[in-house]
């Protein structure tokens, strides 16, 4: 089949692509390398992804490119480009939100309406708009009460997909990830956090108690549930939980850093932060129904894979720095 993963150079979306050119697919990459966090990385993605034949890469922004001729041909659009992150959407960051989760998101399905071939969509949706849910495992029938900018602009692309699913008959399918972690998982998320400054020996910063309680949800089973939505026949305006079944508090995930990393975290309280609910816990019901899917990896199993991920990377880093002193060094010296 031939895709279109947007946000091809971010954290899942990199993941998902290197999935379907394992599976034979083409994937036309399309991502504009933001600056949410460091570009250099999702640069270094792309050159991974660009090295098999079957990965085209796009670099452009979604919300002013003229996307016809990116989406032509495509027998499905896996949109998982987007704003991320919880705790920033505040304030002056709104309106970065609004444009590449909404504006962003409108200008896809404007693009497919007007195709002669209108391909499938996926679009990466997220627990964030539950906020702090009256009942758990929330199902997907729960009320939607977001409870940080972020999820307000997750829910509001939601409700414009609904909108063209119901006047213009369009194949949309939403997919509500939750908390999303494992090798490559994005610098600003707490696990990569946590194990990065274990590892280093540095203090751990926890918002508030760290009794909060997470859905962790291992990324490879983000990417299988993806694959399913984009490949199975699902009722059109579908909106569907992909969550890990495996909630742990921040301090149990600390247990686990502790253990895998084989260093006593040292942590620091530092108060609790605006748009954080206290809970997710998504019931995967839904999912299993009509993606046949269900999360494969446990908590302890995922967090040991991306400690040793962690590990080789910066292991890995080091010797490139070496190198490059060392060469520096040779042709200052020659
Ligand atoms: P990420 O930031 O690593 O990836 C998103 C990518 O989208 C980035 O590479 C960015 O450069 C690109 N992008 C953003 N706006 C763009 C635009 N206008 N045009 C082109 N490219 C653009 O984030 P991620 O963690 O991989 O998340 C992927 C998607 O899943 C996002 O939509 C996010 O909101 C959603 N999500 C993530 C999680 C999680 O835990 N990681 C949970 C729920 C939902
Ligand atoms: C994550 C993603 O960042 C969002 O993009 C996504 O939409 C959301 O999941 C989702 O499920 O919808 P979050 O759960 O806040 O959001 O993910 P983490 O950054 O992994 O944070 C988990 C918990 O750890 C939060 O309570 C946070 O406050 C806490 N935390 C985070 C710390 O205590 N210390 C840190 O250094 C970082």
């Amino acid at each position: 089949m031939r895709y279109v993963v947007t946000g091809s150079a971010g954290f899942i979306g990199a993941h998902l692509s290197a999935r379907l050119l394992a599976d034979g697919h083409d994937v036309l990459g399309i991502d504009a390398f933001t600056d949410y966090y460091d570009p250099a990385i999702k640069r270094a993605r792309v050159e991974r992804l660009a090295a098999r034949s079957r990965y085209r890469h796009v670099a452009a922004d979604l919300a002013a490119a003229d996307m016809g001729p990116l989406l032509a041909g495509a027998d499905a659009v896996l949109h998982l480009a987007g704003q991320p992150g919880v705790r920033l959407s505040w304030a002056d960051g709104f309106d970065v939100y609004l444009r590449r989760n909404v504006f962003a998101t409108q200008r896809i399905l404007e693009t497919v309406l007007r195709s002669s071939t209108p391909a499938k969509v996926v679009v990466a949706s997220s627990s964030s708009v539950y906020g702090n849910a009256p009942a758990y495992p929330t199902t997907e029938s729960s009320p939607t009460r977001p409870f940080s900018p972020y999820g307000v602009t997750k829910l509001a692309m939601e409700h414009l997909c609904w909108s063209y699913v119901e006047n213009w008959g369009l194949d949309v399918v939403g997919l509500r990830y939750f908390t999303v972690y494992g090798p490559g998982q994005r610098p600003d998320m707490a696990l990569h956090r946590f194990i990065r400054r274990a590892l280093a020996g540095e203090e751990l910063e926890v918002f508030g108690d760290g009794e909060q309680r997470r859905d962790f949800t291992y990324v490879a089973d983000v990417v299988a549930a993806t694959i399913s939505a984009g490949q199975r026949e699902v009722p059109r305006g579908s909106v569907l939980n992909v969550s890990g079944g495996a909630q742990a508090t921040v301090n149990e995930l600390l247990d686990l850093v502790g253990l895998h990393t084989g260093r006593t975290p040292r942590v620091v309280h530092r108060p609790a932060q605006a748009g954080d609910v206290r809970e997710t816990g998504g019931s995967t019901a839904l999912a299993g129904e009509l993606l046949g899917w269900a999360p494969q990896t446990s908590l302890s199993d995922g967090v040991a894979a991306q400690v040793q991920d962690l590990v080789v990377g910066i292991s890995l880093g080091r010797q490139r720095r070496a190198a490059d002193v060392a060469a520096t060094a040779g042709a200052a010296g020659g």
